[in-house]
């Protein structure tokens, strides 16, 4: 089991606790101070049938506790919507749910991120408690504090910033996760390890196998490690002002071709081809060497990410891609601030990647 805190300045504000099952999570809410409270767990069609029960039981054994209710919605990212936020309010309002009572997030990135945002904004603000069930909702969506939901065609158009109480992951409800979803995730770790710690690059490319079938040991510790480096990062930059930028490495050119795919390619999948694209850049500006990006091409395409735009997508014209990079929120004052790496383990944010370097990096991820 590991544990860290997220602080703001020398307060910690809510603490992550990892471990292989839901053991100690009971006595986490009473330390929590949850009796007493009303609970609602949130989780989608594929959650609540696989650990609903479970979680219910271990809330209702809470000594004191008041009553648990439950709001489900249908999977998906279609479903992360300010219709069913409303649903979520009406359940709330008809459970006469108050300020000192509880949302519980159980799912992945699409449950916390709407949880998170019904909690953020009912009443004003009311607590939740985030329980990651994907790879990326581990090491990725439930920290930060990010919440929000997607309206019209687009993606988290409406949040706020909403803190949890506390994020629980159990690395063990990820064997059910399917193997697309699992690999989606592996993106956003293998990033955290290229912008910032080499040995963790390292250790991802001397595990594959026992980080793959889940081996309890190791996929702790790369969960461990990724959250430590998203952690270190929101922490010091809790409302992406400027640090928590490097956390979009792989983004840029990735989220032009989310969107471009109409959705068929998952995120993750999307961000591996923006590292190539942008690990691409750094080595022609010299930063890394052919080899590293070759070693990158290898580690992200033995956790079975795409490395290449695949063939039903080739169609794709670099400059369109090019101009979808600039409808991206990411920009400030019409340039894109985009994440090189300086080294494997070391990113940074530039602002000076021209539209040349941007159709060259474009044409190596299409070709
Ligand atoms: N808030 C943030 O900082 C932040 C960061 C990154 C991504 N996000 C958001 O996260 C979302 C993506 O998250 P995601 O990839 O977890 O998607 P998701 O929540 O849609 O989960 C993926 C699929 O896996 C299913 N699932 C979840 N846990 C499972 C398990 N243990 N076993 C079997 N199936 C399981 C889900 O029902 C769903 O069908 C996007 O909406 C994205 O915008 C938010
Ligand atoms: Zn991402």
């Amino acid at each position: 089991m590991e544990e860290l805190k997220i602080r703001r300045g020398e307060k910690a504000i809510y603490d992550i606790v990892l471990n292989d099952s839901y053991e100690s999570f009971q006595l986490r809410l009473v330390e929590l101070g949850i009796n007493h409270s009303k609970v609602c767990i949130v989780c989608d069609s594929n959650t609540a049938g696989l650990f609903l029960k479970a979680v219910r039981d271990i809330f209702m054994s809470v000594p004191g506790i008041g009553s648990v209710v439950t709001f489900e919605f249908p999977a998906g990212e279609s479903q992360k919507t300010l219709k069913n936020v409303e649903r979520l309010y009406t359940v709330l309002i008809e459970n006469h749910f108050e300020r000192t009572d509880y949302l519980v997030a159980l799912g992945g990135g699409v449950v916390g991120d709407l949880t998170g945002y019904a909690a953020a904004t009912y009443l004003r603000g009311i607590r939740f408690i985030q329980l990651p069930t994907t790879l990326l909702s581990d090491v990725d969506s439930s920290i930060g504090g990010k919440t929000g939901v997607d309206f019209m065609s687009y993606k988290n158009m409406v949040g706020a910033f909403h803190q949890p109480s506390l994020v629980f992951i159990n690395t063990d409800v990820l064997s059910s996760l399917p193997g697309r979803q699992f690999a989606s995730g592996m993106a956003e770790v293998i990033k955290h390890s290229l912008i910032a710690d080499p040995d963790y690059f390292s250790f991802l490319k001397d595990n594959v196998s026992s980080i793959k079938s889940l081996s309890s040991a190791h996929i702790e510790k790369t969960i461990y490690k990724s959250l430590l480096i998203k952690g270190r990062v929101v922490e010091e930059d809790p409302e992406e002002k400027g640090l928590r930028r490097l956390l979009n490495f792989g983004h840029t050119i990735g989220h032009a071709i989310e969107k471009l795919s109409d959705f068929v390619l998952f995120h993750g999948e999307c961000v591996s081809i923006g590292i190539m694209g942008a690990s691409f850049i750094s080595m022609k500006r010299g930063y890394i060497s052919e080899s590293d990006l070759n070693a990158i091409n290898d580690l992200l395409s033995s956790y079975d990410l795409p490395v290449k735009v695949p063939e039903i997508r080739k169609n794709l014209d670099p400059e369109t891609v090019l101009r979808a990079t600039k409808s991206d929120k990411k920009m400030a004052k019409g340039r894109i601030n985009f994440v090189l790496l300086r080294s494997v383990g070391e990113g940074f944010v530039d602002s000076t990647v021209t539209d040349d370097e941007m159709l060259s990096a474009i044409d190596f991820c299409l070709n």
